[in-house]
Formats: structure tokens, sequence, C-alpha cells
């Protein structure tokens, strides 16, 4: 079964049972500042699990491109991919537990769509835990299908609970599906959702039904809804029992243009990468073809970023250049990536056609940024040259780990470079020190974009979380200064300060800064309480919420005030919160720096101190 083949038929089986197609969404998220990248089907669909009525009906099916790199490092092995697409279904009010799992059996089960043998399948339900109880219902629906019991486990929250896709929104326990591909069990404990490695989840079936608040609460959901994810990439290989993603027909031609271009053969190899040559290339060229369809996703999409050192342009500037520091590992000198582009647009433009229309873009900025990288690379080739004098003085033949750590940090010189530098100069460079300070590095970072992505702002703790709110302060307090034609261009949060870009075309004077951090820290002062609503976007408006800069909105949004009451109130924003819930807890707020961003645009570093 191809990608192509998987797709339609989930599509159609859906559509009689009574399901709407709808459209898949942007990879970049419409309402949720908390991640830089849609991570699930379910995502753009969270305002109406949350109780917005759909325009298309109650139950709803469709694809979705995801990107998730929290895993960034496992990309090379059998299984982890950055960019994927999710099959989905939902019950927005509708179905529950019973229709659910009826309908995910048949589709899986049944001659006419999948016809994958019973006894292959495997279950886990929710065991139960703070004070949601076990679900027997689903293992019920699933026993009376012919599933039988030692097939089914009961799991904990850690296994058996999905969601929010942020730090806020619908979540809820699951029952997940499985295939088996073992012949014996791995000893007496292994049950589905085993880690033997012989249990693949193919299917997830959520029963959405709480919403988890900022504060870290969950509220029950006013009306119970199915939220199920396929992801076809897992699926096709399994139901194709191949032994890795990059062994099915969707990653088949762009490894043959991989091979062309560097030389290189893939060998399907199952030997650990650092067990032989052959392993640490088929590597190399997994990560190459991972990297570069989640690039050309996020270029081709109509509000993809540009490479950037920020946000979710600097994952792909991330992506883009990992693909090229692995393409060098293989020998390619020169710009590669665009070719390669081009077999993947031809591949996939049919489900997503506006890869097509991005066509010259994708193209364009993948040489550009190729370019980039090269430069910095012989910048960074060029600074070690220079250090080598006095390196090779050292008799321990050791590079310090600082120094690695400075060509990584000034030049973004990658320290796999410096190692094989150091190394063709019969040098070791001290890894810990290495790690140790991008770890420390990292610490101090730990707001920006990366960790963003990771868990949302709310997970950055508190420091984080006020800086986050110290922004519709600094945003509202400008607009009063300076007049309305302020708008908020993008900010940048780390544990140390923020960055806040804005609308405006002349410096500010000193006096102007002085009674923008006055404001501000006036509000702070008052410990004002900082309150979230959810409401439809026309009357967060209509009530004199701001909206951000040509965001495109979902018509359910959450507004945060900044106030005694809904009418005395200093800002009201509508954004994804987290938020510090008084502001008397962001201590003083001191503007340190006013300069120019680009055109029309300034900006703002200041920091919070206790
Ligand atoms: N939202 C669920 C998932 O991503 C279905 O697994």
């Amino acid at each position: 079964m191809t990608a192509d083949e998987l797709r339609t038929k989930y599509i159609n089986f859906f559509i009689s049972k009574g399901h709407a197609q709808i459209q898949g969404k942007s990879l970049i998220p419409d309402n949720d500042p908390t991640v830089l990248f849609t991570t699930a089907g379910m995502h753009p669909l969270v305002p109406y699990l949350m109780g917005e009525p759909h325009p298309a009906g109650q139950r709803l099916v469709d694809y979705q491109k995801c990107i998730r790199t929290d895993d960034i490092e496992e990309v090379g092995d059998w299984s982890h991919l950055t960019f994927f697409e999710m099959l989905g279904n939902w019950s927005l009010g509708d179905y529950f537990k019973n229709e659910s799992i009826k309908m995910s059996f048949e589709f899986l089960t049944s001659a006419q769509w999948l016809a994958i043998p019973v006894e292959k399948l495997g279950i886990t339900v929710f065991d139960g835990e703070d004070g949601v109880p076990r679900d027997d219902e689903s293992a019920s629906v699933w026993k009376s299908l012919g599933i039988p019991q030692n097939r089914i486990a009961y799991l904990p929250r850690k296994d058996n609970w999905w969601g929010p896709a942020g730090t806020t929104g619908p979540c809820g326990p699951d029952t997940e599906i499985f295939y088996y591909v073992g012949d014996k069990p791995c000893g007496p404990d292994c049950k589905p959702g085993c880690s033997c490695g012989k249990w693949l989840e193919i299917w997830n079936n959520v029963f959405m039904q709480y919403n988890k608040k900022a504060d870290g609460t969950y509220e029950p959901l006013a009306r119970k809804c199915v939220d199920t994810g396929m992801g076809i990439e897992r699926t096709i290989v399994t139901l194709n029992n191949k032994k890795s993603v990059y062994d099915t027909e969707i990653f088949s031609a762009l490894i043959k243009e991989v091979e062309k271009i560097t030389g290189v053969a893939y060998d399907c190899s199952d030997a650990a990468p650092g067990q032989s040559n052959q392993a640490e290339n088929d590597k190399s060229i997994r990560i190459i073809c991972d990297h570069l369809r989640s690039s050309v996703f996020i270029l081709g999409d109509h509000k993809g970023p540009s490479p950037s050192n920020v946000g979710a342009g600097y994952i792909l500037r991330r992506l883009i250049r990992r693909a090229v520091r692995h393409g060098r590992k293989l020998g390619v000198e020169g710009v590669f990536l665009s070719p390669l582009a081009e077999t993947i647009i031809e591949q996939m433009k049919g489900p997503y056609p506006e890869l097509f229309e991005n066509r010259a873009r994708i193209t364009e900025e993948l040489c550009r940024e190729e370019n980039k990288f090269l430069e910095t690379l012989q910048k960074g080739e060029h600074e070690f040259e220079k250090l080598l004098p006095n390196l090779l003085k050292d008799p321990r033949k050791i590079m310090s780990g600082r120094l690695a750590f400075k060509l990584y940090d000034t030049y973004g010189f990658p320290i796999e470079l410096t190692e094989e530098l150091a190394a063709e100069n019969g040098m070791k460079v001290n890894r810990q020190e290495f790690d140790e300070a991008y770890k420390k590095h990292q610490e101090l970072s730990r707001a920006g974009s990366e960790q963003i992505f990771k868990g949302g702002l709310g997970d950055q703790g508190e420091i984080a979380t006020c800086y986050h709110t110290a922004t519709h302060l600094l945003h509202q307090a400008l607009r009063t200064v300076l007049g309305n034609h302020v708008e908020q261009k993008g900010s940048n949060i780390t544990a140390e300060r923020m960055r806040f870009d804005f609308s405006h075309n002349a410096p500010m004077t000193a006096e102007e800064l002085q009674k923008v951090q006055t404001i501000v820290n006036e509000q702070i002062k008052k410990d004002l309480p900082v309150r979230m609503e959810i409401m439809g976007l026309e009357t967060a408006k209509a009530a004199g919420a701001i909206a951000l800069f040509g965001e495109k909105y979902e018509s359910q949004v959450k507004v945060y005030t900044i106030g005694n009451s809904a009418s005395d109130y200093f800002s009201k924003e509508v954004c994804g919160g987290p938020h510090a819930e008084h502001t008397g807890k962001l201590g003083k707020f001191t503007i340190q720096k006013e300069q120019s961003s680009s055109a029309g645009v300034r900006r703002i570093r200041a920091v919070l101190e206790q």
C-alpha cells in the first residue's frame, strides 16, 4: 500500500460514515503562539474541540501536514521524522467511544479497506489516574469486536493520555491501536505497548473530555469529542512490513536522487550508526531526506517563514544546515538541496498543491541558505586555522571545549566540524567541556525558540511567563505614549531579557522611553490581575482586544485582560498565553535599549529584575 492509497482510503472510509472532508491547515498554527508548528492533526481544530461549532458539521475527516522537532536528534533511526502526515477523524459532540472504536476496527480489518488480520492487532486503554476512572468502556467495545483480553493492556496516564497540543487546550484519555510484528512475546510481561519493538502504534483515538488551563488545572469540556490520529509514514512501514520508514515508497525516489548526487549508495542497513561506515552513511542519507522534506514543506507553506535566527525560521535554518552538513559528510562540496527539493515537490504536489505553487520560493530560499551556511563554514574553518598554531603547542593535543563553543557561538560553526578539523590535525576536542558550555548556554536561553517549540511558554518557568506578560504591558504603554499606530511586530523572550518589535517610524526620545517605562512600572505596582477568557474573534475585537499584525486567527480566540474588571483594564490582547497571574510578580521593568529593527519597525530590549 502506498501513502497515496492509504490517504485516499482513509478519507473515503470516513466520508462513507457521514464525515465531511475538511482542508488540512498551515504548518504554522493560527492562534497558538506557544508552539512554532502544527504538531498534530487536531491542532487546527482546537477551537472546535473547545466548543465552537464547525461550519462543516460534527463529523470531520482530513489529512494534515505536521512538524515535530523535539526528537530531532533521533532522526536517522528507523522511525523518527520531523515532518509527517497525520490522518484524522473527529466527532465534535457527536459519537463517542463505542462508535469511534467500531469505525476504527472496521477500517483496519475489513477486506474492503485495510484488511489487517485481527490477530495482528493489540490495544491499550487508559488505566485510570488522578480522579479519571479506568476506561473499561473502551476495553469492552474492543472485546466485543473480537480482540482477546490478552491483547488489551491498561496503561497509565504517561502512555494513554493525549494532549494538549500546546500548553493549554483539549486533552483526554486515549485508546491506542498497535500492530504486532513479532512471533513470540519478548517475556512474560510482553503486551501491547511493550517497548520490545514488536508493537507498532498505528492509530490513536483520543476521547477529549478536558481542557487543560493555563494554571495547569483541568476543566471538563462542554461536550465530549473524539480526536483520532494515524501517522501515514508509520502505518505505511507497518503495512508493508518494512524495517524503516526510509525503506518505503515514501522515500524511495528521494533516496535515489541523494544516491545520485552524493555517489553514496543507501543500503537499508540494519547496523547501528557507528558500527560501520555504511551505517553512518545511511544515517546521513536519512537525515538529509527527512530534514529536506520538512524544509520544503515549511518553505512551501503560505505562512512559512524564511530561515532566520528566531522562532520557526530558526528551526528551518537548523534543518537546512543539518542537511547540508550531512551532505558534506557524504562528500558533497557545493549546493545540492534544490534538485532534491524538486523531487519532493513532484511527489507531494497532488495532496499539497501549495508546494508546486511555491516552487520558486522553495528552491531559491534553499539555495540562499545553503550558500550562507557554506560561507559560515569557510569562516569557521578560517578561524580554526588561525587558532591552530597555538592549539598545536598543547602536548596533550586537546582543544578546549570552551574554544570549540566559541566557534559555535560566534560563527555558528558546528561542533562536529570542529572535531573533524581537530582530528585532521591529530587533536581531540574536550567534548565534555563543550557540552557543559552548550548546556549552560541552552539554560540561559531557556525560553528561546527551540524551547518554545518543545513545550510552550508555560513550560519555561515563571521568568519567561513574567516577560510574556511584560510584553502586553509594554505594548499598551507604547500605544498610550506614541499612539495607536503602534503594533507588535514580534517578540523574543529569554530568561534574561525581552525584545519587542513594533511599528513606529522614528527613534523614540529619551522622554518617551522614560514615560513608557514609568507606565509599565505603575501597572506592575498596582498588582493587577491577569485574566483569560475564550471568545469569538469578533467579540474580542469589539471588546477592544488588540489582535496581532496580519495574524490569521480562528474564529474562537483567547483574550488576556490585565486590569481590575471587564471595564477597568489596562491591556486586552488576543494571545495564546500563558501569563503571570498578577502583574506584581513581574518586578522592576527597565528599558535597556531602543533601536531600529527594520524599515518602520523599532526594537526595545528590556529586563525585569526582582
Ligand atoms: N491528537 C492525537 C495524536 O496526535 C490523535 O496522536
